[in-house]
């Protein structure tokens, strides 16, 4: 049965300019972005804190788009239950941090929020293995966790197309968002290989080259060409 996952686009907030944010936000809005992704560290399991949970709670005040967070801590648990009152749509938590992965999972969920698993570049698929019925989608980071701005490790689309064949293997009917150095020149093949979600920082949505909807646009583009790559591979379809 082909899925039916149109591509989204996760502009990640990090590399937003925050002076410009309201208006950034608007952009965002107008360019038909799907989500906001929020790279949440607590300078433990990654060594930066970019943004932080008050960005959220202000933000969530002034835009319907919805919030893609992207747990990069230690305490998976505490940031759930401060994320589900203000109000996020989907979280990821990291396997390599997630004690009792299952747990959190279902505590995402219990709170009626989308569950995602994150993996870190090394990381093996096999770490879903015994949690796919608790998720919604994975994320595989394409760069080592912690900073924009850094260059795609060069397994990232060996993992997605690996990721792909995992899912259609175990018939688990989740999506694949990737995150790290998604840039215009790369998304065509990262979209072919499977991916389904695309978080867009300073190589893409953010690209210091573009406005906000020039980018968008160009986004769009590349997306499309992605797309009839796709067809042309039959474990991506
Ligand atoms: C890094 C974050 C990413 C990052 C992407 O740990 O998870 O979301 O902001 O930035 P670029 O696209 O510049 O790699
Ligand atoms: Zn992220």
């Amino acid at each position: 049965m082909p899925r039916s996952f149109p591509v989204q686009i996760s502009p990640s907030m990090m590399c937003a300019n925050l002076w410009r944010l309201e208006e950034q936000v608007r952009q965002l809005e107008q360019a038909g972005v799907d989500t906001l992704h929020f790279d949440i560290m607590d300078a433990h399991f990654v060594p930066n804190m970019p943004v932080g949970l008050v960005m959220l709670e202000q933000l969530r005040a002034h835009t319907q788009l919805p919030f893609d967070v992207h747990l990069m801590v230690e305490n998976n648990d505490f940031f759930v239950q401060k994320l589900a009152t203000i109000g996020v749509q989907q979280i990821s938590v990291h396997a390599e941090s997630a004690v009792h992965l299952d747990r959190t999972l279902a505590l995402i969920r219990s709170s009626g929020i989308m569950p995602g698993v994150a993996l870190n570049p090394a990381t093996s698929l096999d770490a879903l293995t015994y949690v796919l019925e608790q998720m919604d989608f994975v994320l595989l980071m394409t760069v080592n966790p912690g900073f924009a701005g850094q260059q795609m490790v060069p397994s990232a689309y060996r993992k997605i197309a690996d990721c792909r064949a995992f899912l259609k293997q175990h018939a688990a009917h989740i999506s694949i968002e990737v995150d790290g150095n998604v840039s215009f020149e790369k998304i065509p093949r990262l979209v072919a290989a499977g991916a389904d979600i695309l978080v867009a920082g300073t190589s893409s949505i953010f690209h210091k080259d573009g406005t906000l909807p020039e980018n968008a646009r160009r986004a769009r583009q590349v997306i499309a060409e992605g797309l009839e790559m796709r067809k042309e591979m039959p474990l991506a379809r």
